[in-house]
């Protein structure tokens, strides 16, 4: 199986177009240490032919540019395309946006939880999706999927299960508790290769650490981990907004609640964060932070980062 890092970045991505924050001002002047990055996702295939996307983010266009596997092929109909299928882990902007790019009537699937289904079928925008074109196929917590698309097997399962997490900002119910959030509007995804049986988890967004993350991820051969912010108040610290990463629904790397503890003795053989803040002091490569996550054994995911499982 092959795992394609499309992008790293949170929301906003990196720089971020209207952010002047001191990381932002070094990536734009390309400081040693400071790398782009675009707004996360990941393209995961069997064969290197046909792609499932885990998550569609706005900056697919540019990504699919940079990624010759995700091109039409020269033996290919006039109109292609290798990728088959998206499955959301959310509905939030940074995660759904890249799916009006893939209008002009080409036939894939989306897999994503019941809600996250209607918050698209509710908005009109996403109606030039055309049904019969596209599936919106619902995913159901804790029940293996297959994954296929465009009448193509990608020889992948699928395991949504819910995490601790927010309801995407633009549905926020400022009178509800948790803002209206419900069990499944964060999932994490266990992708599995079906003949070699070989997986990895996908976990972008995570509000919380608990036991039943703790039993899932143990010993897990590859977890890509929600990285958006190392310090809770590094956002109001800096300036930027007025918010807290349990606000925006991320738990910290830091701290005796953060991702570093929480990972400290699950023995995950390959551990790398994504989802990152263009806040978050570990994207500079030279940063003390960066040191920390490092010695720690894990990685800061780069855009274009390619891992054969
Ligand atoms: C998040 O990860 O918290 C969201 O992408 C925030 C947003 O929608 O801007
Ligand atoms: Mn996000
Ligand atoms: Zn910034």
């Amino acid at each position: 199986m092959w795992i394609k890092v499309l992008g790293s970045g949170a929301g906003g991505g990196f720089p971020q177009w209207n952010c002047n924050c001191a990381n932002c001002q070094a990536v734009r002047s390309h400081a040693p240490g400071f790398y782009p990055r675009t707004q996360s996702s990941l393209a995961v295939s069997t064969d290197r032919l046909n792609w499932l996307l885990l998550n569609a983010s706005p900056d697919l266009r540019e990504q699919i540019a940079k990624t010759p596997q995700l091109a039409p092929s020269h033996a290919d109909c006039v109109r292609a395309s290798p990728i088959k299928a998206v499955a959301l882990t959310n509905g939030d902007v940074d995660h759904v946006a890249g799916l009006l790019s893939m209008r002009e009537a080409q036939p894939f699937s989306v897999y994503a939880a019941r809600r996250v289904i209607d918050a698209l079928g509710a908005n009109p925008i996403f109606s030039i999706l055309q049904p019969q074109l596209v599936p919106l196929v619902e995913l159901q917590l804790d029940k293996r999927q297959e994954v296929s698309g465009a009448q193509i097997d990608l020889g992948l399962e699928l395991l949504p299960f819910s995490v601790p997490g927010k309801i995407a900002l633009y549905l926020e119910n400022k009178h509800a508790p948790n803002f209206g959030t419900q069990a499944g509007d964060t999932l994490g995804f266990k992708i599995t290769n079906t003949k070699s049986g070989k997986f990895f988890y996908y976990i972008p967004g995570c509000a919380q650490f608990n036991q039943s993350l703790s039993d899932r991820l143990h010993e897990a051969p590859l977890v890509f981990f929600d990285g958006t912010l190392f310090h809770e108040n590094e956002m109001i610290d800096q300036g930027l907004i007025g918010k807290t990463g349990s606000r925006m629904g991320h738990m910290n790397i830091d701290g005796p609640d953060g991702s570093l503890k929480a990972f400290e003795k699950l023995n995950v053989v390959r551990k790398i964060y994504i989802h990152l803040n263009n806040s978050n002091p570990a994207l500079n490569d030279f940063s003390r932070e960066h040191a920390i996550v490092t010695a720690a054994g894990w990685e800061v995911a780069k855009d274009g980062l390619e891992i054969e499982l």
